[in-house]
Order: C-alpha cells, then structure tokens, then sequence
C-alpha cells in the first residue's frame, strides 16, 4: 500500500507524519509506501522545520533527510491513500480531483482515531513547543488506528 500525508507547507505535520507511518510499519513488519507534500509551494524545496525534527527525534524518528514538494493531481495515480490533516488540505486535494475513485482516496488522517469527527490535526507553525508534541501525539494514535484498520495490527 501508498500512503501520502498532506498538510499546508510539507514542513511541519506532513513530514512528521510520514515518520510517524513509517516508523510504526517497520515495528510492524508491515510493507508501506509513505511520502508527504504541501499544497502549497512555499517550502518546496526545504527540509523539515527543525521544531519537527527536534520533536521526532526525541521520539527516536528521524526525518531531518526529508525534502518538501507540493501536490500535484499525478498524486492522484501514485498513492492508495491519501491522508490530509486538516479541512482546508482536505478541499484543496479534493479540488483537484477528477473522478469518484480519486475522491475516494482522501481521508482526513484523524477520521482513523476519532472516527466521522473530521478533526483537524492543529497547524503548530505559529504556536510553541508543546503544540508539536500534541500533533505527534494525534499522528502516533492515528497510525496505531490505521494499521488497525488497513491491516488488523
Ligand atoms: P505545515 O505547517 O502545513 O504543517 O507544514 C505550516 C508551514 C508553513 C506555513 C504554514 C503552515 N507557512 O505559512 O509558511
């Protein structure tokens, strides 16, 4: 399975989620293709946000490598899943889609976790510190309940 998280800049909770996904599936033993993007393109380009590799690194994830690219609709042909993590992310991936089994592809990443609440993973970009731990926190039990869901562990 392809999985690709999406957020605004690629910078800050979609790179943590892709750790996040990654991590739990080499735990799992479970094969899983994960990449992340922005909608955006302000950040293309550019490493993580270094409160968000700061944040995974204490929780033994490594994603300083990783590279920010937008969306783009051949996405669409690329991934399986596609989880965005706010409402705003959601409409605009969905803008761009051009059929019903591409719609049928995007999920809101926290609708895993806290089933038909369309709950937004919080954009922690303005915040501090403890606005990180929280994302990592709801990314960990969204993935505990996607690898659930998709693969009953
Ligand atoms: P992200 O956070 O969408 O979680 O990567 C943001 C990163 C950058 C900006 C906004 C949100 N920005 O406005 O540049």
């Amino acid at each position: 399975m392809k999985v690709l998280m999406v957020c605004l800049g690629n910078i800050c909770r979609s790179p943590m989620a892709e750790g996040v996904f990654r991590n739990k599936a080499l735990e799992k033993g479970i094969e899983l293709s994960v990449d992340s993007c922005g909608t955006a393109n302000y950040h293309v380009g550019e490493h993580p946000d270094p409160r968000s590799v700061k944040k995974s690194k204490e929780h033994g994830i490594d994603i300083s490598n990783l590279i920010g690219r937008q969306f783009s609709y051949s996405d669409f042909r690329k991934f399986d899943v596609i989880l965005t993590m706010d409402q705003d992310n959601y409409r605009n991936v969905i803008a761009l889609a051009k059929n019903e089994d591409d719609i049928a592809k995007v999920k809101m990443t926290l609708n895993y976790s806290y089933p038909g609440n369309n709950m937004d993973v919080p954009d922690p970009w303005y915040g501090g510190e403890q606005g990180f731990e929280d994302v990592f926190q709801l990314l960990d039990q969204a993935a505990i309940a996607f690898f659930k869901n998709h693969f009953n562990e």
